[in-house]
């Protein structure tokens, strides 16, 4: 390949590929269809700070029964200014946008972490939690 081509070639992928790559957007979640035992080794992230036992808080709330939940209202947890007047209910839709970055579905949050990028790991993770009801 001449090196004129090779370089119409590469400046092609940079003006033709920023937008394929800005089109990219994360399939909807209605289209996934999550693993709950693949989702409970996703859940190895979030156990440093959650468990999924009833009435058990750790540095984050527990996660029994959030599918379906109003954010912000386990009892005796401190939830920070953001969670607490976040006003969503938790459902797998929900969960699936937050999980993605949780700190741009609710600024603010202290919930200290950077979110799954994968969304196949977000509707495994949530297959997981939907177990716990
Ligand atoms: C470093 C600790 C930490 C990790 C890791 C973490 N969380 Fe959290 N999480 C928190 C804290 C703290 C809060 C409360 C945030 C607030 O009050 O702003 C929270 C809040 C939440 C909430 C909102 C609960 C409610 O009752 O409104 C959900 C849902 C949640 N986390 C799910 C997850 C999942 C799923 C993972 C793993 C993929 C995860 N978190 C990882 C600390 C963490």
């Amino acid at each position: 390949m001449s090196r004129f081509l090779k370089l119409m070639l590469s400046a092609g992928a940079l003006a033709f590929g920023a937008p394929v790559l800005a089109q990219a957007a994360a399939p909807a979640y209605a289209t996934l269809k999550g693993n709950p035992a693949a989702g409970q080794k996703v859940f190895a992230q979030c156990r440093a700070c959650h468990v999924t036992d009833k009435g058990v808080n750790r540095v984050g709330p527990s996660l029994h029964g959030v599918i379906g939940r109003k954010s912000g209202t386990v009892p005796g947890f401190k939830y920070s200014k953001a969670n607490q007047s976040a006003n969503v209910v938790w459902t797998e839709e929900n969960l699936y946008r937050y999980l993605e970055n949780p700190r741009k579905f609710i600024p603010g949050t202290t919930m200290a972490f950077a979110g799954l990028r994968n969304p196949q790991q977000r509707a495994d993770v949530i297959a997981y939690l939907r177990q716990f009801k």
